[in-house]
């Protein structure tokens, strides 16, 4: 298929996600400024050379004005994004409540905070309401926006509803959905009111996907226990409509990280760090301040660490990079506390008049700061209690070829299964066992560095996001064709 001039024309592709990937401050009353916050999907399709995506998404601050929206709809319109205005208390109900407080801890098997158990069960009308109201914005911002022929991709637990909202409209519209979470086993699904609603509507999609084929598994064991439907090997199958079903593991851009470390501003952030940790082991933690990333109990067993092995109390210490996540949630509120109050303790038990064991930042770092942090590292410590995915830990090993340093990585994060081999596995939940990972760490033969390394780092470089995203988007393609030369049949 070709343009006028003789151009292939490139396959539009709609990715739907609740945030879109730029942060918007507002300069005046008609004026925004935009920043592109470079994650692992935003770089993924950048790289997908055979689509031309544009972004559909929320852009994370309330504009109640019409003067307002329109300014910042002209400026997103560059970046090829399409704003959804999602007003204050919707934003309270759908996305701080539904999906923070209620998904989010389910789906990464925390249960809801005890104090608040009753009272999160009382609001769950109200806000289920939201997220269905939520979902059906976001349907109606796509379907102002769909061509004949255009992929849709949804992503994330925050439109597990859009599917149904979207096919509802235009049946013939090719729709994908792709968890970046967890999908937990059917007996802590089957715990949500919404439970068999969401499963619906999920599967009105022509193409699940999954970080990992456990979860994809767990999404087809609850389909088949709480709708009782027929789960097959391609996925789920309802009075003859099938929805497929399958793992996508999601990668990262390596060549941007490994291309930044030559970069000089990335050389002087090396320079200066390795001054300022000259004699001492670096041992590393990069996660958003959430109670999944498991961070009190990491601190709590690198304490047990020091407490265990004094010889290394001057030798080593522990940078935390703590990004400040969901601040409206109270949950999150309290998790900032309680890792202040460790972080302090510790502190003042190891430390010493010029140094202290463990360095806790409270923000994010820039890209390049965030790759010198990783290549001087010795030591990374990726223990989330549960992780979709996690791809700190791929960056970590994208940004270690020469240094060659350890992963400690939790066997409840999805990279268990990709990059299990290379790294030292834990549970997050036994302290003594990471504590003693550690020292296992700090104490490897180069050998045995250099060779778990190389299994990760061919990982890293050849299971990349652009791939991941690539594959997906093709098996979409496929799975309409599939299904309609089924129905021709
Ligand atoms: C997780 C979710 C993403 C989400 C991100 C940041 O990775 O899977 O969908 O965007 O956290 O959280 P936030 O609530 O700030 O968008």
């Amino acid at each position: 298929c070709e343009k006028e001039d003789g151009r292939p024309l490139r396959q539009r592709l709609l990715v739907v996600a609740n945030r879109l990937p730029v942060s918007a401050v507002r300069r005046g009353e008609d004026s925004w400024s935009l920043e592109i916050s470079a994650g692992g999907l935003v770089s993924a399709l950048l790289g997908v050379k055979e689509f031309e995506a544009r972004w559909i998404g929320w852009a994370g601050v309330n504009v109640p004005d019409e003067i307002g929206q329109k300014a910042l709809t002209r400026a997103l319109a560059e970046k090829r994004c399409i704003p959804v205005f999602l007003d204050e208390e919707i934003v309270h109900q759908y996305y701080n409540g539904y999906c923070n407080n209620m998904l989010w801890p389910l789906f990464h098997y925390l249960g809801l905070p005890q104090e608040d158990r009753l009272a999160t069960t009382r609001s769950f009308q109200s806000q289920f309401a939201a997220y269905k109201k939520a979902n059906q914005m976001f349907a109606d911002v796509v379907n102002k926006h769909y061509e004949e022929g255009d992929v849709v991709w949804c992503h994330d637990y925050h439109l597990m509803f859009l599917p149904k909202c979207l096919k509802e409209h235009n049946s013939n519209m090719k729709v994908g959905w792709f968890l970046h979470t967890p999908f937990p086993s059917s007996e802590i699904h089957r715990t949500l009111p919404s439970r068999s609603e969401l499963l619906r509507s999920v599967l009105a999609a022509d193409l699940v996907g999954f970080h990992t084929y456990d979860y994809a598994r767990h999404f087809v064991s609850s389909c088949t226990r709480i709708l009782e439907l027929e789960g097959t090997p391609e996925g789920v199958e309802d009075q003859g409509r099938l929805t497929r079903v399958a793992a996508f593991p999601i990668g990262i851009d390596s060549d941007r990280f490994i291309r930044a470390l030559e970069a000089p501003q990335v050389q002087d952030h090396i320079k200066d760090l390795k001054e300022r940790f000259a004699g001492r082991k670096v041992m590393l933690g990069v996660d958003r301040l959430d109670m999944i990333k498991g961070i009190p109990q990491k601190i709590l067993a690198f304490e047990k660490f020091l407490e265990e092995n004094s010889l290394w109390r001057d030798k080593v210490v522990l940078l935390q990079i703590a990004v400040p996540t969901r601040t409206d949630v109270p949950e999150y509120q309290k998790l900032t506390s309680q890792v202040h109050e460790i972080v302090g303790r510790i502190n003042g038990r190891f430390g010493t008049l010029t140094a202290v064991p463990i360095h806790h930042l409270d923000r994010s770092l820039d890209f390049h700061a965030l790759c010198a942090v990783y290549a001087v590292t010795d030591v990374a410590l990726v223990t989330s209690l549960r992780d979709g995915m996690n791809l700190v830990s791929y960056e970590f090993v994208a940004c270690q070829d020469s240094k060659k340093g350890v992963l400690i990585l939790s066997e409840f994060a999805g990279a268990a299964q990709s990059l299990g081999a290379g790294a030292i596995l834990v549970n997050p939940w036994n302290i003594t066992e990471v504590a003693d990972s550690i020292r296992q760490a700090l104490t490897m033969s180069c050998e045995e560095r250099e060779k778990r390394h190389r299994h990760n780092f061919t990982h890293v470089t050849t299971h990349t996001a652009q791939e991941w995203a690539e594959t997906f988007v093709s098996e979409l393609n496929d799975t309409v064709i599939e299904a309609q030369l089924r129905t021709r049949q």
